[in-house]
């Protein structure tokens, strides 16, 4: 399969909205430990009460109550995704809850501008989708304040000894868009080029990572 359009995605996510959380879930029965995974990464943040973050490819918002959690009802999330119907199912989410401090905005993560003074941004299985993903952590490094974190989480193949189990773990992540060729997009590194302090650690046997890094200048 080849590499999938923005178009492909739109279709693609559209078709998934409704049970997006329901088939991902689905990953718990080859011991994909999803929910930890999300909170090991939120946790790298770093957030305090009052801060502000920015979630690109935010889906459905499964990562807002730990963002909630991190942040509290003076701080702020920002959620940002490219596909209407995910959005549609965050603000449903959203609304269900009462949040009144998370802002939906339908974009592409390659054309949106982030707030200046950021205190934290975070992508969970969505920057590999997103062929300018180097440029991305470069506009989102851009917009954080010194000393605050870019945190990435999402699949990759391994290196190691299972590295044979590949074109397994390309068939069971290909309902969400992921080919063969995605796998030559390496965003730990451009964590690892822009940002301070990084972090690369692998979870589920080398299928899948954690990246964080650091803005520079707090000493
Ligand atoms: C696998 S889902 C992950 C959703 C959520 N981050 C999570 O962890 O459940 C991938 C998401 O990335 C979004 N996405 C893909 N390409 C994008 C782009 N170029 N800009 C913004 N969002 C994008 C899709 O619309 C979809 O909602």
């Amino acid at each position: 399969m080849a590499i999938p359009t923005t178009t492909d995605i739109i279709h693609l996510y559209n078709r998934r909205a409704k049970r997006y959380n329901f088939t991902a879930n689905l990953y718990y029965l080859i011991g994909f430990r999803e929910q930890a995974y999300r909170k090991l990464a939120v946790k790298r943040l770093n957030l305090k009460p009052g801060d502000t973050v920015v979630e690109i490819g935010c889906g459905t918002g499964l990562n807002f109550p730990l963002l909630q959690q991190a942040v509290g009802i003076r701080g702020r999330i920002i959620g940002v995704d490219l596909t209407d119907a995910m959005l549609a199912q965050a603000g449903r989410r959203v609304a269900e809850n009462k949040w009144s401090n998370v802002e939906l905005v339908q974009s592409d993560a390659a054309s949106f501008h982030f707030p200046d003074g950021v205190d934290g941004i975070i992508s969970t299985f969505a920057l590999t989708l997103v062929p300018e993903f180097d440029q991305v952590i470069k506009n989102g490094v851009d917009a954080l304040s010194p000393g605050k974190r870019w945190v990435v989480l999402d699949f990759k193949l391994p290196s190691n000894r299972l590295a044979w189990l590949a074109p397994l773990g390309i068939f069971i992540t290909s309902p969400f868009g992921v080919t063969r060729d995605l796998a030559n997009r390496h965003p730990w590194e451009s964590i690892e080029k822009y940002l301070t302090r990084t972090s690369f650690e692998e979870l589920y046997a080398g299928f899948a990572y954690i990246a964080t890094g650091e803005k520079r200048g707090n000493s």
